[in-house]
């Protein structure tokens, strides 16, 4: 009996001590304030990747509207006309050559022997997402050279059931713009488009759209809201683009050049996508840039959202993953004439040469770009060189322009040691780091920067993502897992703000079936997008960034992750609220005390929470909102607080400041 007693007593003590461990009493100084919160802190970095521009973002709903691809004919199909014989009686398609154009290569002309059996159907992006009721612009260019007398326009659904049609009379033997609209009966997922032809003879036809006329601010050429409304609610503080690898290109002719991506949108020159083949497990070659969603646009995005715009642009390397090819020294200057121009297509009065451009495209005001970032992912002496001779420029001619380096693909290593030090010898303002990694990665590197050099280079955290299985795998998930880990490590990214200023999540849009690349913060179909955990995580750092960066302790030390708790504290003087952010990464619920200093508190507070109990969970277009978080209202005393935080948890106190 008395061994029994022993036993249990020291059941109880050891479950005590057990207990214990999951208390924690916090301070913190809400007067006390070590740093300012940049506004960039959290933004987004976008890159035409999973069919994140053409088939996404970009909502044109034909693909290869201008017969660019590599294949003119690529996303057409002529059911009843055999292309490989003779017997092509009712009709064929062919692609030809204008004399004159530069970089509108090519169009189609379409020859009708019968008008009954001829029809040419564009199946668009895995499909046309079409709704019910909206309104769709029908456009296209044309020259009838024989007696066709209309163009019939019809939208399909899946079964080949007519949704909606229009019938456009073509009258003129020149090249004439068209355009009518449509509206759908039925909403379907994927339609597709079948034209037919009235009369019969050579039609010459060229950029054959149908585009959504319910997009972003209801622009023409506009962007797809149900994305850009997820978007704009991570308050993002800045919009990097257009990528990526896409930036650098497989070669330096593939690289991604600007100037070719603004203007008149059948100007711009159709450019294959470096995503396209570059996966043999997920291979996409009719994977092609339109550029609808150009320079332009992204500047004009980043300013509806209140984000400041961060092009990045090729320094002369293209991707060292693919052909590593190099621009000599001394043919450089092109792509630094590109830089240089760049800024001033954004800045530049209209008065000059390109800001005239950007008027002309109905923005005469600058955009007041501040950073530019010259290379992706770059490495070694080869990429110090040229950057060296940008940088020299731009600084030259653009003092105030703040310049972004790399310090290439990974967060540590040779390249990365190298690109550092030179960069950090030559005084480099803020340099670009990524990190692809496991989760355990992202828990156990939350205090990555607390021992950075606080007066070399600022950093820009400017990709990264929790990869469940391993770097770019098909196999990744978006699941909570990845999130928490990633809630975890920005704490540290927060605490760190006085030498972090621009952090983002990559890849940030995939779609359901076009994706090359996983994990990705939003997922989308023809019709519908939904946030992942990693996004809902992004949209609490980032609608919570606060202004002033204050210091959370236990025991006189700052939490980076000790007993599998980590936190950050700000406070925001626009709301007066002081804002602490702590992630319980355990399986074990923990009871926070906190001390605060400095301030005295209302008698309540809100908690946002975002937790699952399973690890693998994850949200899907059935269930988009599995994770996602949960309001409370807590109570305060004037100087302390109690809050239990549930295992697996992101918890964001908001708490009011007298
Ligand atoms: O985010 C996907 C790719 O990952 C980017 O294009 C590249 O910069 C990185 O390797």
């Amino acid at each position: 009996m008395r061994k029994l007693y022993s036993i249990l007593i020291v059941l109880i003590i050891v479950g005590s001590t057990k207990l214990k461990a999951q208390d924690h009493n916090l301070s913190v100084d809400a007067s006390k304030s070590f740093a300012e919160i940049q506004p960039t802190m959290y933004g987004i970095f976008f890159e035409d990747i999973n069919f994140a521009a053409d088939g996404g973002l970009y909502p044109e709903l034909v693909k290869n509207r201008s017969f660019e691809f590599e294949l003119g004919l690529m996303g057409w199909e002529e059911p009843n006309s055999d292309r490989h014989s003779f017997n092509q009686n009712s009709g064929k398609a062919q692609l030809v050559k204008y004399s004159d154009s530069t970089n509108n290569h090519n169009y189609v002309l379409v020859t009708v022997n019968d008008p009954e059996g001829y029809e040419l159907i564009n199946q668009g992006y895995r499909g046309m997402g079409i709704k019910k009721g909206e309104q769709y612009r029908v456009s296209f260019d044309a020259a009838n050279k024989g007696a066709i007398s209309a163009v019939k326009f019809e939208l399909l659904d899946e079964e080949d059931n007519l949704v909606s049609s229009t019938t456009v009379p073509v009258n003129s033997i020149n090249w004439k713009s068209y355009e009518t609209e449509i509206i759908p009966s039925e909403t379907v997922e994927k339609a597709k488009l079948r034209m037919t032809f009235e009369g019969t003879g050579d039609i010459w036809m060229d950029m054959i759209s149908i585009f959504p006329k319910n997009t972003w601010k209801g622009r023409k050429n506009g962007l797809r809201k149900d994305l850009v409304q997820l978007l704009a609610a991570m308050n993002p503080g800045f919009l990097r683009f257009p990528g990526g690898c896409i930036v650098e290109g497989r070669t330096l002719a593939q690289r991604y050049q600007w100037k070719k991506t603004v203007g008149p949108v059948e100007e711009r020159e159709t450019l294959v996508n470096r995503w396209n083949e570059e996966f043999s497990h997920r291979l996409t070659p009719d994977y092609f840039q339109s550029f609808g969603l150009g320079f332009y646009e992204y500047f004009q995005l980043s300013e509806d959202l209140g984000a400041e715009p961060l092009p990045i642009l090729s320094c002369g390397i293209a991707c060292q993953f693919n052909t590593g090819e190099l621009v000599p020294m001394q043919d450089l200057d092109p792509y630094i004439q590109d830089a240089l121009d760049l800024i001033e297509f954004a800045n530049g009065g209209p008065e000059t040469n390109w800001g005239k451009v950007r008027a002309e495209m109905g923005h005469p005001e600058p955009f007041q770009m501040k950073y530019i970032g010259i290379g992706n992912e770059q490495w070694g002496p080869e990429y110090i060189k040229r950057y060296k001779e940008f940088e020299k420029a731009i600084r030259a001619k653009y003092p105030k322009i703040i310049i972004v380096s790399g310090s290439g693909p990974f967060p540590d290593g040779e390249y990365f040691e190298y690109g550092w030090e030179q960069l950090k010898e030559m005084g480099a303002a803020i340099v670009d780091e990524h990190y692809y990694r496991s989760p355990e990665w992202f828990r156990e590197n939350a205090n990555r920067y607390d021992h950075y050099d606080r007066s070399g280079p600022k950093v820009f955290a400017g990709e990264y993502a929790a990869q469940s299985v391993a770097i770019a795998s098909p196999e990744n998930k978006n699941n909570w897992e990845t999130a928490l880990s990633e809630a975890a490590f920005m704490t540290g990214l927060e605490r760190n703000a006085d030498v972090v200023t621009l952090t983002s999540y990559a890849p940030l849009m995939a779609h359901k079936e076009g994706w090359q690349w996983t994990p990705d913060m939003i997922w989308f179909d023809n019709l519908q997008s939904y946030g992942t955990p990693n996004y809902y995580v992004q949209k609490l750092f980032g609608t919570n960034s606060g202004t002033n960066l204050l210091k959370i302790t236990e025991d006189g030390k700052e939490l980076i992750g000790q007993e599998e708790l980590y936190a950050s504290a700000v406070t925001d003087s626009n709301s007066g609220e002081l804002i602490i952010k702590l992630v319980n990464t355990s399986s074990e619920e923990k009871s926070v005390k906190l001390d605060v200093k400095g301030t005295r508190l209302g008698s309540s507070g809100k908690m946002m929470v975002l937790q699952k109990q399973d690890l693998s969970a994850e949200n899907s277009f059935e269930n988009p909102t599995n994770i996602q978080p949960v309001e409370e209202t807590i109570k305060t005393g004037s100087q302390q607080l109690e809050v239990s935080l549930k295992p697996y948890s992101l918890n964001v106190l908001k708490l009011k400041m007298s």
